[in-house]
C-alpha cells in the first residue's frame, strides 16, 4: 500500500488559515466545545487515554463557511463541519465508524509535534504511514491541509503542551477512493463558485 491509501496532501488548497484561528479565539467560548464520546458512538478504540477530546459544531457559519460548503460539488452536511481539539497525548489508533472520508484544515498548534499516524492494526507499534500538517503550502506559507481515510486505522500523537485544533469536513455518503478520485480529475471543485470565492480556493496545478 502506498501513503495514498491512507491520506491525500492537498497542495492545491488555499484556505485563510489566520482567519480560523482568530475566529477559534474570538467566537467559540469554552461553553461551545462538547466531549467527543471516544470509543461508543462514533470509534471503535482498542484503548484510550486519559484525557478529554473536544468538538465544536455550534459557530456561526460567517462568510468563510458559505464558501467553504459551495466549493465542493459533494454536498456536505451543515454539522459535518467541526472544529476539533485533540490535547496531549493524542488519540490512540482508532476507526472513525460514520466518517467514510474526511478532510481536515491545520487552525491551531504545534503541527510538526502532532502528526496523524496510521496503523496496520490496533497495536501503536504498527505504524505504517503519517502525515504532518506542518508541511507548508509553498504558494501561500499557510500550513498543509489532508483528504484522508478515517476507515483505515489512525491516531494522533501530540508532543506539544497544548491542545490541536483542526477544522474537519466530512462525507457520509461517498467513500475515500471516490472523492480522490473526483478530486483530481476536477469534478469535485465547483469551479464557478472557487472563482467567487475570498477565503478558501483551489488553485488548479
Ligand atoms: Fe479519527
Amino acid at each position: 500500500m502506498s501513503s495514498e491509501d491512507y491520506f491525500f496532501p492537498l497542495p492545491n488548497i488555499k484556505f485563510d488559515q489566520a482567519y480560523l484561528r482568530d475566529f477559534v479565539h474570538n467566537e467559540i467560548t469554552p461553553e461551545d466545545w462538547y466531549i467527543f464520546d471516544c470509543g461508543k458512538l462514533r470509534w471503535t478504540v482498542q484503548e484510550s487515554y486519559d484525557t478529554v477530546r473536544s468538538e465544536c459544531t455550534s459557530f456561526k457559519r460567517t462568510e468563510w463557511f458559505q464558501e467553504l460548503y459551495k466549493l465542493f460539488k459533494e454536498p456536505i452536511n451543515f454539522g459535518d463541519v467541526l472544529f476539533t481539539r485533540t490535547p496531549p497525548p493524542g488519540v490512540p489508533p482508532h476507526i472513525d465508524r460514520n466518517r467514510p472520508v474526511a478532510i481536515n484544515f491545520p487552525v491551531i498548534g504545534t503541527f510538526k509535534d502532532s502528526p496523524i499516524l496510521f496503523y496496520d492494526n490496533f497495536d501503536r507499534g504498527s505504524e505504517v504511514s503519517r502525515f504532518y500538517h506542518s508541511d507548508i503550502n509553498s504558494q501561500t506559507g499557510e500550513n498543509l491541509a489532508v483528504m484522508f481515510n478515517p476507515q483505515k486505522i489512525h491516531g494522533v500523537v501530540n508532543e506539544d503542551d497544548r491542545s490541536r485544533c483542526l477544522l474537519s469536513i466530512w462525507w457520509r455518503d461517498i467513500s475515500y477512493a471516490d472523492l480522490k478520485a473526483r478530486w483530481s480529475d476536477g469534478s469535485l471543485i465547483d469551479w464557478e463558485q472557487n472563482e467567487k470565492n475570498k477565503y478558501i480556493k483551489v488553485s488548479k496545478v
